[in-house]
C-alpha cells in the first residue's frame, strides 16, 4: 500500500507547511480583500467561515490535490454502494441509508435495504404515535408519562444530544430521561420520583451485552417488578433497540418490542436508527424525520459538491492542515447555543472513537500525528473558564465556534450579548494584539514606564490562532440533522486521508475484558487474579477498606 508521506501533495504540504507557519493570518486578511468570499460556503442549513485558517489559496489547493491523491471520491462511493469498507469488522458503513429521504434504492449484497429502513421508520411511527397519544397503557392500564432510555455511548450520545439541543421543539406529551452510567446514582436519581405504571424503558444497545447497560436495565426490571408484582408487566414497560434480537428476547423483552438495527450502523452513527426512537417519543415523529432530512441534504451536498466546495471534505482537510502538518493536538467544539450543550460530548465519541488509531490500513504503524483531542464546553462558560490558554498558551488550539442567528428561546437583550462575544472571540484569536499595540495602549492610559515594562510581555497575544465558524439561522431537527451529518462526513474523509479504520473500535476491548476479571475479584474476596503491583494494590486497599466499613 502506498503511504500518504509518499504522495506527492504531501511531500509538497511538508515543505509548503515551513512557510506558512512563518505567516500570520492579519497578513493573509490584508493583503486580500476576497479572502471571506474565498474561504467560506453557503449552504442551505448553515452559513461556514473557514477564512480564519493560516492558509492560502496555494495551501488550499494542495491540500484538495491531497484528498484527490487519497482517491477520496473513490472511497466516498464505495461508502454509498455498501462495500465492506469497514474490514476489520468485515461490514459495509451504511448510516446514510437510514436517512435516504429521496427513498432511493440503497444495495447492499443484492438487497434494497431502503424497504427494511422504511419498515423500521413505520414500526418507529406506529409506536411513537400510540404512546404519545396515550394509547399504550402500563400494567396497570396508566397511561406512559415518562420515557427512560438506557444505553451508553452510540447507544446513548447521540439520542440524548439531539433531545437537549430540540428541547424548545417537545410539546412535553413525554418527559425523557437517560440513563448511561453504571453508577447506581444515576438510576436512582432518575428513577426516584417516577411511578413505575407511568414509565416506558427503552433499552438501547446494538449488542446488547454492554455490561453497563444490562446492569442498569436488571435493575430497571426489577424496579418495575416489585412495584406490579408481576413478571408479565414488563412487556408493556420494556422495549429494546438492538441487531442482537436474540439477547434482547433472552433477557425477556418481547418480540413484538424489540425495534431492529443493523451491523451496517456503527454505534456512535446510529442515532438516524430507532436508536433515535428516544426523539421520536419527545418531539413526535414528523420532527424525527425532520432531522432525517437536514442529514440527507447534506448527505446529498457531500456526494454532489466539487471537493473544492464541499463543506465536510474542507473541515477534514483543514483538521489534517493544522494537526497533522501544523502539530495542534486538541480541537475545541465551542457553541454559543445552550441547546447544543452536549455537542462537545457527542463529538469526542464520534471523532476519537472512530479516528483515534495508530495503525494504517496495511496495519503499519502510522508516524504523523492523526486527530487531535476533542473537547469544548458552551462558548460563554469556556470564555470564563478556559479561553485564558486558547488566547496565550502555547500550544495552538483550532476551534470550531457553532452559533445561531436567532435564538429559539429569546429572551429580551440575550442573544446579542451571546453573539457579541461570538464574534469577537474569533476575531481576538485570529489578530491578536501584539507588544508596541499593547504598549501603546497602556501608555495612553497613564501608565508609567515601569510598570509597562513589566506588564507588557504578559498582555501580549500572538493571535493566529485557526477558527471555522457555522452560523445556522437558528436551532431545528433539519439544521441539528445537517450538523450532525457534517461532522459524520467530516470523520470519513479524515480516515481516508489519514489511512485510519474509522468505523471499528478495538481500543475500547482491553479495559472491558479487564474489568469484567477485577469484577469477579470485587465480589468474591478468594479470587485473585494477577495485576501489576499497581493495581493489585489498589485492588486490595479496596477490599480492605470496603470489609471495615462494612
Ligand atoms: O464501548 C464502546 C462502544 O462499543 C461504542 O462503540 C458503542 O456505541 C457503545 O459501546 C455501546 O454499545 P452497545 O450499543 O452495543 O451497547
Amino acid at each position: 500500500m502506498q503511504s500518504r508521506e509518499s504522495l506527492p501533495s504531501w511531500q509538497q504540504l511538508t515543505t509548503h507547511v515551513q512557510v506558512m507557519k512563518q505567516q500570520h493570518m492579519n497578513d493573509l486578511f490584508a493583503a486580500d480583500p476576497q479572502r471571506f468570499d474565498k474561504f467560506s460556503i453557503q449552504l442551505p442549513t448553515f452559513l461556514l467561515d473557514y477564512s480564519k485558517n493560516q492558509i492560502t489559496s496555494e495551501t488550499f489547493d494542495k491540500l484538495i490535490a491531497l484528498a484527490k491523491e487519497c482517491q477520496l471520491e473513490e472511497w466516498r462511493t464505495k461508502m454509498f454502494n455498501g462495500e465492506r469498507i469497514n474490514f476489520t469488522e468485515d461490514r459495509a458503513v451504511l448510516h446514510t441509508a437510514l436517512r435516504n429521504r429521496s427513498k432511493s434504492p440503497m444495495m447492499l449484497e443484492g438487497e434494497n435495504i431502503t424497504d427494511q429502513v422504511e419498515q423500521a421508520l413505520s414500526k418507529m411511527k406506529g409506536f411513537s404515535e400510540q404512546v404519545r397519544q396515550g394509547k399504550w397503557l402500563g400494567y396497570s392500564g396508566k397511561r406512559i408519562t415518562d420515557v427512560v432510555s438506557i444505553g451508553v455511548g452510540g447507544s446513548n450520545l447521540g439520542p440524548q444530544m439531539v433531545t437537549e439541543a430540540l428541547k424548545h421543539y417537545s410539546d412535553n406529551s413525554l418527559n425523557v430521561h437517560y440513563v448511561s452510567n453504571v453508577d447506581g446514582t444515576q438510576i436512582a436519581n432518575v428513577l426516584r420520583p417516577l411511578n413505575p405504571e407511568n414509565v416506558l424503558f427503552i433499552i438501547s444497545s446494538k449488542t446488547f451485552t454492554t455490561a453497563e447497560t444490562m446492569t442498569n436495565a436488571r435493575t430497571a426490571v426489577k424496579w418495575l417488578t416489585s412495584s406490579s408484582f408481576d413478571d408479565k408487566a414488563v412487556a408493556k414497560h420494556f422495549v429494546a433497540v438492538s441487531a442482537n434480537k436474540k439477547n434482547a428476547m433472552a433477557f425477556g423483552i418481547e418480540e413484538n418490542n424489540i425495534f431492529d438495527m443493523w451491523d451496517w450502523v456503527g454505534g456512535r452513527f446510529s442515532l438516524w436508527s430507532a436508536i433515535g426512537l428516544p426523539i421520536a417519543l419527545d418531539l413526535g415523529f414528523e420532527k424525527f424525520i425532520e432531522l432525517l432530512e437536514g442529514a440527507h441534504e447534506i448527505d446529498n451536498h457531500f456526494c454532489e459538491a466539487p471537493l473544492e466546495q464541499n463543506a465536510p471534505v474542507i473541515l477534514a482537510l483543514l483538521s489534517v492542515w493544522n494537526c497533522t502538518f501544523l502539530g495542534a493536538q486538541s480541537q475545541a467544539i465551542l457553541p454559543y447555543d445552550q441547546a447544543l450543550h452536549m455537542l462537545s460530548a457527542y463529538m469526542q465519541q464520534a471523532e476519537m472513537e472512530s479516528n483515534g488509531k495508530s495503525v494504517a490500513w496495511d496495519g503499519s504503524e502510522i508516524d504523523y500525528p492523526t486527530v487531535p483531542t476533542i473537547w469544548g464546553e458552551v462558548g460563554i462558560n469556556g470564555q470564563h473558564a478556559f479561553y485564558q490558554y486558547l488566547h496565550q498558551s502555547n500550544n495552538v488550539v483550532p476551534a470550531d465556534f457553532i452559533g445561531s442567528v436567532e435564538s429559539v428561546t429569546p429572551v429580551q437583550g440575550h442573544h446579542e450579548t451571546l453573539m457579541a462575544n461570538f464574534f469577537a472571540q474569533t476575531q481576538a484569536l485570529m489578530q491578536g494584539v501584539d507588544e508596541p499595540q499593547v504598549r501603546a495602549d497602556l501608555k495612553a492610559k497613564g501608565r508609567t514606564d515601569d510598570y509597562i515594562n513589566k506588564v507588557a510581555p504578559h498582555k501580549v497575544h500572538k493571535g493566529n490562532r485557526p477558527t471555522n465558524t457555522i452560523l445556522m439561522e437558528r436551532i431545528s431537527p433539519r439544521t441539528i440533522g445537517s450538523l450532525i451529518a457534517l461532522y459524520e462526513h467530516k470523520i470519513f474523509v479524515q480516515g481516508i486521508i489519514l489511512q485510519i479504520c474509522s468505523f471499528d473500535q478495538w481500543g475500547v476491548e482491553l479495559g472491558k475484558g479487564l474489568a469484567n476479571e477485577i469484577e469477579k475479584e470485587l465480589r468474591d474476596q478468594s479470587v485473585n487474579k494477577k495485576h501489576d503491583s499497581s493495581t493489585a494494590e489498589l485492588i486490595s486497599y479496596y477490599r480492605t477498606v470496603k470489609q471495615k466499613i462494612i
